[in-house]
């Protein structure tokens, strides 16, 4: 049976450029706090014309192009958001019409931070079994246009930024190549720690003015429970793609892992025992793109030369659900 190999990947963020101290001018908070916290100094966020869409075209043209080839030559897509253009359909097929295809799959993947890695697994598994031979991986969110940019909701608006991040997957017969192993976890007793009630057909009326007037159409976080979990479960993660390959720490050249704050990360390399350079962070710039985090910073990585051919690179995240999930990829 083929591996999985990663045949180019590309990213695409907002030109607009958000500070902390733009921030504070919307909210009361500060610079200080946010850089003290979470690590975030930058994000993008989406200008009028932008939407989920357009950021994951842009990504997925960048990395056909990388990849020397043309849209026809896909034949499926996974698109990985937690921030859907429209409830329905998925933004996968407005994807698939956004670069002139009409008749290939396109599945949506619904697990927030995790959704680049549960994508993976899902591409990997048709890939290895030859249901499909180029498969197109992308993460994307526009988080900006749901926050609340208010004092009210600073605990979660200054952690989410917008952003895409795209990956061309492709069968190889060299054994000693691809990707190793994916590991998938979830649980829902943690549903509602960080989630987003409605606009939902949960609710009868499934939008009203009273859900609004509440907020619930905003994603809310309890925070320290999220931290918790994922500076326990996401090195947790890690441990099991090694040993599902007889691999060390020692062997990791490169882990990228789910951006979501950097003390998490760097709770997530000391639990590991990982030197600075075998860890890869760019939240600094972009903040939390939830599904887009690992395929930007992969993308990012690759062009930084810190990762060849050979190498061990381990993907860890962490999220809403709640989901985790890891995977071992020789490169
Ligand atoms: N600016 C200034 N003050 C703030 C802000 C802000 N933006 N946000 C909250 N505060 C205040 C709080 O109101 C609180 O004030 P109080 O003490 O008077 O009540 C104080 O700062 C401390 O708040 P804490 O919640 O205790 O801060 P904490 O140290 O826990 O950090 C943070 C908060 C950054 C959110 C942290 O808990 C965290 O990063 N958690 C993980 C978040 C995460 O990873 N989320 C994404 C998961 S991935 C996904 O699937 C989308």
């Amino acid at each position: 049976m083929p591996r999985t190999e990663f045949i180019a990947t590309g990213f695409h963020v907002p030109e607009r450029i958000v500070t902390n101290d733009d921030l504070s001018h919307m909210m009361d908070t500060s610079d200080e706090w946010i850089s003290q916290r979470s690590g975030i100094k930058t994000r993008h966020w989406v200008s009028d014309g932008e939407t989920g869409v357009s950021l994951a075209r842009d990504a997925a043209l960048h990395a056909l192009s990388l990849a020397g080839m043309q849209p026809d030559a896909l034949d499926c897509i996974v698109y990985c958001t937690c921030t859907p253009d429209h409830f329905e359909p998925g933004n996968g097929v407005f994807l698939q019409r956004e670069l002139g295809l009409t008749d290939i799959p396109a599945i949506d993947v619904r697990n927030q931070c995790s959704g680049f890695i549960y994508g993976l697994s899902v591409a990997d598994a048709w890939i290895r079994t030859g249901q499909y031979q180029r498969v197109l991986l992308v993460g994307a969110e526009v988080h900006s246009r749901g926050l609340d940019k208010t004092t009210r909701g600073r605990d979660t608006a200054v952690l989410f930024g917008d952003g895409a991040g795209a990956a061309i997957l492709g069968p190889t017969d060299d054994p000693r190549r691809g990707v190793l192993s994916t590991h998938l976890y979830a649980d829902g007793r943690y549903a509602e720690k960080l989630w987003v009630d409605g606009p939902g057909l949960a609710h009868d009326p499934y939008v009203s003015e009273e859900m609004l007037r509440q907020g619930k159409h905003r994603a809310v976080m309890e925070g320290k429970e999220v931290f918790k979990y994922a500076s326990v479960l996401m090195p947790q993660s890690v441990a099991t793609a090694l040993e599902a390959s007889g691999l060390t720490p020692g062997e990791i050249k490169l882990l990228v892992p789910h951006q979501a704050n950097l003390r998490i990360i760097e709770m997530v390399q000391r639990a590991i025992g990982l030197r600075d350079d075998q860890v890869y962070a760019n939240i600094q710039k972009y903040g939390n793109t939830t599904a887009a985090s690992i395929p930007i910073a992969l993308h990012e990585a690759l062009c930084a030369g810190r990762l060849s051919r050979g190498d061990l690179l381990v993907l860890t995240a962490f999220g809403s659900g709640f989901t985790w999930a890891s995977a071992a990829i020789r490169w």
